[in-house]
């Protein structure tokens, strides 16, 4: 497990960890990585698990333990805020419910003030896709096969809010498990006066050879795969994912996982 350190100028000094991508990793490292670097508070921007459905279990929550109990291990060391990616499309309520059982802060299209921060978490819009379809085809069906976004009414995350999370008082922080809505994609969250953007997603283009090759929502070269962007407002900072994830079916090529820290400087 690699740790990187970024500095992000700002108002007060804090210690942010950067988490994604864990792919239903356990974490092990990442936990003793934690324990060492003491954060103030740990973001999760999604894909906590794989979308694959449950084989032996009722609930997907129930068949992924790993994660609940990484979850729980990571309350332990600092408030622990969770936001929705791709791969939680197809999670039911009570899944959700059992996240939140954890101690973690949920933010499935919501935000929180937390001491001098205003957390908020943007849900993929992959999940309001699903729910849609899920809703409206299959009713009856716990996790439903089908996730065809050509049948969805509503291609987009869920942006209503978005306006009241940027007008809030305080250090605005916003879990947005894609970082190609930033720059790239609608809504363009570099157009919000956010202080600072947290993504994953791109797993640091999955494939790397001198620079990254690939990354779901870029593309072939994808420019926005790890690191600090500068918007005109505040900063993106993306993480190449924590997950060691290569025998679950998301390569990672020359691409070694990494558990970021942002230092909130003065
Ligand atoms: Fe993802």
């Amino acid at each position: 497990m690699k740790e990187t350190f970024y500095t992000v100028r700002a108002p007060l000094d804090a210690r942010i960890a950067l988490l994604a991508d864990l792919h239903e990793d356990s974490g092990q490292d990442i936990l003793a990585s934690l324990r060492a670097q003491k954060p103030d508070l740990i973001a999760v921007a999604g894909d906590l698990i794989m979308v694959r459905r449950p084989e032996h279990t009722v609930y997907k929550m129930e068949s992924v333990p790993q994660v609940l109990g990484l979850l729980a291990a990571c309350t332990e060391i600092a408030p622990v805020f969770v936001s929705l990616g791709n791969h939680e499309r197809l999670l039911c309520e009570r899944d959700l419910e059992m996240i939140r059982s954890t101690g973690v802060t949920l933010l499935d299209d919501a935000y929180v003030q937390h001491g001098p921060f205003v957390i908020g978490g943007l849900t993929s819009f992959s999940r309001r896709d699903y729910q849609d379809v899920k809703k409206r085809w299959y009713p009856d069906a716990l996790y439903p096969k089908s996730s065809n976004e050509k049948e969805a009414l509503l291609p987009q995350p869920d942006v209503s809010w978005l306006n009241a999370f940027a007008k809030q008082e305080g250090f605005k922080i916003l879990l947005s498990h894609h970082p190609e809505y930033y720059f790239l994609q609608y809504p363009f969250l570099a157009d919000l006066p956010i202080d600072l953007v947290l993504s994953g997603h791109a797993h640091g283009g999955q494939v790397r050879l001198f620079r990254a090759l690939f990354a779901p929502g870029q593309g072939l070269f994808p420019k926005y795969t790890e690191g600090v962007f500068a918007g005109p407002h505040g900063s993106l900072v993306i993480t190449k994912g924590c997950g060691n994830s290569r025998s679950r079916g998301v390569p990672r090529l020359f691409n070694p996982p990494e558990t970021v820290y942002i230092d909130l400087r003065k």
